[in-house]
């Protein structure tokens, strides 16, 4: 299975849920792979924000290797699951799909946390430290949900 992870800049919130799922699966010895993008292509070949690598190394989570890129209609065939961190993202990823098969793969992250209620992860762009903070542990839940629902499936 291919799991993506999809914010705007692909250098906070997806590189974080990235990394946090790839050290589980890691962990597990699952075989899913794991990668992430940004529906804009501002930072493209950036390494993750220094905060939030700092925030998630801090936390036990080494995001260093990471590489922003943006996300391509390629991405559809390419990932069985793609993860939208807020609507805006979500509303982007579908506005380029073609197909209803497209369309399927498009969830919004935390609603595997709280299932429905359509919440997101807050951009801690313009924030301080205990806004990365936040979006490690709303991301740590989540990709926990994942990981549970993966085994579960089989
Ligand atoms: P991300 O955060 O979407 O979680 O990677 C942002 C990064 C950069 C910008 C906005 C959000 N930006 O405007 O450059």
């Amino acid at each position: 299975m291919k799991i993506l992870m999809v914010c705007l800049g692909n250098i906070c919130r997806s590189p974080m849920a990235d990394g946090l799922l790839r050290k589980k699966v890691e962990e597990l010895n699952l075989s899913v792979e794991v990668d992430s993008a940004g529906t804009s292509g501002f930072h493209s070949g950036e390494q993750a924000d220094e905060r939030m690598r700092s925030v998630a190394k801090k936390l036990g989570v080494n995001i260093d290797n990471l590489r922003a890129r943006q996300f391509t209609k390629n991405d559809f065939r390419e990932f069985d699951i793609i993860y939208a961190m807020d609507s805006s993202n979500y509303n982007n990823i579908l506005s380029i799909a073609e197909t209803q098969e497209d369309r399927s793969k498009v969830h919004l992250i935390l609603n595997e946390l709280n299932p429905g209620k359509n919440q997101q992860v807050p951009d801690p762009y313009y924030g301080g430290t205990e806004e990365f903070i936040d979006v490690f542990n709303l991301l740590d839940a989540a990709t926990d949900n994942i990981i549970e629902k993966i085994r579960s499936n089989g």
